[in-house]
């Protein structure tokens, strides 16, 4: 653990999980819970509840859950550490230096420094403009209208001609080379002796990510070689498909929509004009990562791709993953000129509103690309047409909005209304498809279950089970040791639970979770604590408490036999297999 756990317990208390939540979405309560739309899958009927006694919150549909540090973690895309600070301040609550482990200490070093060096690079790419070597660079900007109050909002910078001087500067600094070369700023020369920067001669945008931390820099050539662009590698600190370019300005936009266009150039060019929403992913196409991203800071989207070949198929891609992650999308078609940033700066920010409000809804856009694919006065070609303008109907989950669209499709494309519902009914007996967020669920759920063994189920459940009674606790104890929990995961909550009931104290689910500092491991443990498992009575109870009881022993056997060569050993686990018959736990003791 980082800070004592006192404290951070103190600073778990100081902050209602309720208040917290309802800072990013809309809670009702509903007896003992609050319920609401989960933030983390896409939904339209609440199943994520926050439990104000227990200070938890879980989502039925998707299986996330944890405590007020989980949630933070998940939403502000933070590591523990950050979300622990991030809550003390809000508590006014003045944080000590860390106790940290050395691992701890060294890995949080290590990301701290990356980001340091990023943000020196960034400055001195910046500082490079005005030097005597920037000339070029200005020059290329004033070209393309750039002004400069946005070199300063994008830090914008030149990486300037000499292959050498980013490297040594940063060496002057005493930066290390290790790091200096995981961020991918340095790569060796062939010749093994030194290193060479990867970035020479280019624009530098740097890559910021929504809390303005410099993770990564995209560098665009000053004529027309080749690559055009160079971008940072992936690193500890980067993840080309989890960020936005320009989502750290765009996120405060007043306007009511983010506008995705293409590259670094249009996003620019849009901000100088007053599109202060505008975002770009990161070179590569949209991620459903992205799109969860975005769907914190906006509900509506409105896609400007450029108008080539290229930007109409990244515009159908991109389409259902951001219908999937739960954002409203339009489509806005660039008109004369190659991308968004052309446009702008030949007719106006006017002209591009313009194309913003005849923007259209992404399953219409998708509808007229069908159209314009098949030649419907061919019989054939029509019946096409007719079968791919289903299929895509059938992708609006909302059962509303697909039969308002369906007569407006069949409208506008002149199709019979009935030969389309007829049709719809058709694919709908032939696929069974039925609900798509159902069948998303389920793969959530199928995958995280997955990840579980049955050693893992049987951990989980005895913990389960005594987390919820203490009268199983205390039954369970006699025949159970903490270390016969395999597993370091179950072991670590096992360890906590003896130890509270030890002393006679009762047992914080919330606590539980911040044991853990990795949001998978929250979600997980999260899960122990949310059972299921009601009994009928209490035979059937002591029924399943014995099996389970028999089989984590059976596991542990299963576990040592294979793993210990000692002799002794051996004969102890042939002994607790003998005692394994015998086993018999009595829930008699139980008080009501
Ligand atoms: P300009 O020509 O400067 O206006 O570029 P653009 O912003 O119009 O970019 P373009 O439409 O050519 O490409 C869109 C985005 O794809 C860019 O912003 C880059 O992120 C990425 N990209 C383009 N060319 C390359 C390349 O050669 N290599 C890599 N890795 N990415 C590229
Ligand atoms: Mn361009």
């Amino acid at each position: 653990m980082y800070y004592p756990e006192e404290l951070i317990e103190e600073i778990r208390l100081r902050n209602d999980i309720v208040n917290i939540i309802s800072e990013y979405i809309q809670l009702n309560k509903k007896g003992s819970s609050h319920f609401g739309l989960c933030p983390f899958h896409n939904e339209k009927t609440p199943s994520f509840s926050v439990s104000a006694d227990k200070q938890i919150y879980h989502c039925f549909g998707c299986g996330a859950g944890g405590n007020v540090y989980t949630f933070i973690m998940e939403m502000e895309n933070y590591a523990f550490l950050e979300a622990v600070k991030h809550l003390a301040d809000k508590a006014n609550i003045t944080l000590p230096t860390p106790e940290l482990s050395e691992e701890a200490k060294k890995k949080l070093q290590h990301r701290q420094q990356l980001l340091e060096i990023n943000r020196e690079t960034a400055k001195y790419f910046y500082h490079q403009l005005y030097s005597n070597r920037g000339s070029a660079v200005l020059q290329y900007l004033f070209n393309r209208k750039i002004e400069k109050d946005i070199y300063k909002r994008f830090g914008l910078g030149y990486s300037n001609i000499t292959r050498h001087d980013l490297f040594q500067y940063l060496r002057s600094k005493k930066f290390d080379l290790e790091a200096i070369s995981e961020l991918g700023l340095i790569i060796p020369e062939k010749s093994g002796n030194g290193y060479f920067d990867r970035f020479w001669n280019r624009l530098m945008f740097p890559i910021l990510d929504v809390h303005n931390k410099v993770i990564g820099f995209g560098g665009r050539v000053l004529g027309d070689a080749e690559p055009k662009y160079l971008n940072s590698p992936e690193s500890n600190i980067y993840n080309k498909r989890k960020h936005l370019y320009g989502l750290n300005i765009a996120r405060t936009s007043k306007k009511p929509y983010a506008l995705v266009v293409e590259g670094y150039m249009d996003v620019i060019a849009l901000h100088q004009a007053g599109f202060d929403n505008a975002i770009a992913p990161l070179g590569t196409a949209f991620t459903p990562e992205q799109a969860m991203l975005l769907r914190r800071y906006f509900t509506d989207v409105v896609l400007a791709f450029d108008s080539d070949q290229a930007g109409v198929k990244a515009t159908l891609r991109t389409i259902p993953i951001l219908e999937r992650n739960g954002l409203n999308v339009k489509v806005l078609t660039v008109v004369d000129y190659k991308d968004p940033d052309e446009f702008i700066k030949n007719k106006g920010s006017a002209a591009f509103e313009e194309l913003v409000n005849e923007a259209v809804q992404g399953v219409l856009y998708d509808i007229t690309v069908l159209r314009n694919q098949h030649d419907i006065n061919q019989p054939d070609e029509k019946i096409k047409f007719i079968e791919a303008v289903t299929r895509r109907l059938l992708e609006i989950e909302d059962n509303v909005a697909r039969d308002v669209y369906t007569e407006d499709i069949a409208k506008r494309f002149g199709i019979s209304l009935n030969i389309l519902k007829e049709q719809m009914k058709k694919v709908i007996q032939n696929t069974g498809i039925v609900n798509h967020s159902n069948k998303a669920k389920k793969e959530v759920k199928a995958k995280k279950e997955d990840q579980e063994d049955s050693t893992d189920k049987i951990q989980s459940n005895i913990l389960s089970l005594i987390i919820q009674y203490p009268s199983f606790f205390n039954a369970i104890k006699e025949h159970v040791v903490v270390d016969e929990f395999i597993s370091p995961f179950y072991r670590k909550a096992a360890e906590y639970v003896y130890k509270q009931h030890e002393k006679g104290n009762n047992i914080q689910l919330a606590s539980i979770i911040a044991l853990y500092d990795e949001v998978g491991e929250q979600n997980r443990i999260t899960n122990v604590l949310n059972p299921t498992i009601k009994f009928e009575s209490q035979l059937l109870e002591e029924k399943a408490i014995n099996e389970l009881v028999k089989a984590l022993k059976q596991a542990n056997i299963d576990y040592y036999s294979r793993t210990t060569t000692d002799i002794n050993q051996l004969n102890k686990l042939i002994q607790m297999k003998r005692q394994l018959q015998s086993i018999n736990i009595s829930l008699n003791s139980k008080e009501d």
